[in-house]
């Protein structure tokens, strides 16, 4: 059944709302002002998925977008919205998300706009499919669905990004390298994955493979080698699983461990990449913010919002990856303590450190909650952990701090928290306990633009003792 509609926001993941006989309807890739034909797809007793079958008349902030694939590949959500009401878009789903806060006289800062609208993603994870004539392809998957569109070219990527996917396709069909089925649960290759440094323009590339190893990796490897300048690193890692998880039970593990299922093909361990002065080695399995110049910007805010003047206290960094946001803040503090749960990013935050000449960085590999617990039953300094410890930074994964971290914040109450968070609804409920309960109250909320054309918003909030 058809219906007409006028688009009136845009949901939490990039989908357009309207109603139909007051329920509501979500319409992927409308934009806010659309008047709409749609195809009603699946109706439930509270709401209505639809589809677009013509756009009657486009909102006057509708753009044509950049992407071929677009509204058929599931990685952009708002190509078609101009930049700046993107933007905008983002800013008021805040102001919605944190409305309590609002009321309370915390104001929202205007959003820091990315540096690179496109070309800005520093990885690139493709999944790979049967092409054409029984050839392998590979490709992103359609919006909340597995299948894959194949693609030529991203734009979120760099043109050396999409070069290399290219030389590499071709390349694995010349070796008759065959693509993982997930349906039939049979094949080889699964995903791809490479990784740029923007300031060293080097890449790095990793095989997930069904098999432990590819026919003629060698072979295939020499060939992209010699075609491909930048590429510094090869690796294959071994997933046999049924997972569409890429790296599966990837935390413990080091590289080429007998046991590992990370093996280097050829080249280096690692790539480096740089942010405000200070070099980062960045290996396959350690996460790296995917937008490098944005996350200079965030680093700048975090270094001019944490610490005490006039006197050096010390910062816990929990969730510390390979130490980018911390590390460039051993000037600052008297003794920085990382924890972070994968093995290959702590040895590279270790590393990091050492090439950085820093003496008062230290990293515990483990739960965040489990060694913040223990760093607080086994400290033995003057005064207490709290004189000490007198800052955190938080950047968890997309599903918050847990329950263990939140008690631990709301009993030891260190003074000051700096909660960078990929998604702004697990943050509010994080945040909203720990005032509640950690006696903390909002005084910074700080978005910037880490992912333009998508839905996602990176935000940073500051929260000290009342
Ligand atoms: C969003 S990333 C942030 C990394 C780092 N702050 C940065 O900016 O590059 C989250 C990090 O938390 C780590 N992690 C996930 N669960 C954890 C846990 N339970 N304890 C400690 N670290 C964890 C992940 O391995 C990842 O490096």
């Amino acid at each position: 059944m058809k219906k007409t509609v006028k688009i009136e926001k845009l949901g939490g993941e990039g989908v357009g709302i309207a109603h139909i006989d007051g329920k509501a309807t979500f319409v992927p890739y409308s934009v806010p002002g659309d008047e709409l034909l749609v195809q009603i797809v699946h109706e439930t007793n509270s709401y209505i998925k639809a589809e677009i079958a013509e756009i009657i008349k486009p909102s006057r902030v509708r753009i044509e977008p950049v992407c071929e694939y677009f509204g058929n590949c599931g990685g952009c959500s708002h190509q078609n919205i101009k930049y700046e009401t993107q933007l905008q878009f983002k800013q008021e789903l805040l102001s919605e998300i944190f409305r309590d806060f609002v009321k309370d006289g915390v104001k929202i800062e205007d959003i820091t706009p990315s540096p690179e609208q496109f070309g800005y993603r520093n990885k690139m994870q493709m999944q790979c499919t049967a092409s054409r004539g029984g050839k392998i392809g590979a490709g992103f998957y359609k919006i909340k669905s597995h299948d894959i569109v194949e693609i030529n070219n991203c734009p979120l990527h760099s043109d050396p990004i999409n070069k290399l996917v290219k030389s590499t396709v071709s390349t694995l069909n010349q070796f008759k390298i065959l693509p993982y089925s997930e349906k039939m649960k049979k094949g080889t290759l699964r995903h791809i994955v490479i990784r740029e440094s923007k300031r060293y323009s080097e890449m790095m590339m990793t095989f997930v493979s069904n098999h432990a190893t590819l026919l003629n990796q060698n072979k295939i490897s020499k060939a992209l080698f010699s075609k491909n300048k930048n590429l510094k690193g090869l690796f294959l890692f071994h997933n046999p699983h049924d997972t569409n998880v890429i790296f599966e039970d990837s935390e413990g593990i080091k590289l080429n461990d007998n046991r590992s299922p990370l093996k280097k093909i050829f080249g280096s361990d690692y790539i480096t990449d740089s942010i405000n002065g200070v070099n980062f080695s960045i290996s396959p399995l350690s996460f790296f913010q995917i937008n490098t110049l944005q996350a200079m910007n965030m680093a700048k805010f975090i270094e001019e919002n944490t610490g005490f003047e006039n006197k050096k206290t010390s910062l816990i960094d929990v969730y510390s990856g390979i130490g980018t946001l911390s590390l460039g803040l051993c000037h600052k503090f008297e003794n920085i303590l990382a924890i972070e749960l994968v093995s290959q990013a702590c040895a590279l935050a270790r590393h990091n450190a050492i090439m950085a000449k820093v003496k008062n960085y230290s990293i515990r590999r483990g739960d965040a909650a489990e060694l913040i617990t223990s760093a607080l039953n086994s400290f033995k300094g003057s005064g207490s952990f709290t004189d000490k410890y007198r800052s955190v930074i938080l950047d968890p994964p997309r599903a918050g701090i847990d329950d263990d971290m939140k008690d631990f914040l709301c009993e030891v109450r260190i003074p000051e928290i700096i909660y960078v968070s990929c998604n702004p609804h697990t943050q509010q409920r994080d945040v909203s306990r720990l005032c509640a309960k950690g006696g903390y109250k909002v005084v910074k909320i700080a978005p910037f633009d880490m992912f333009p054309q998508t839905f996602h918003i990176e935000n940073i909030i500051k929260l000290v003792q009342k």
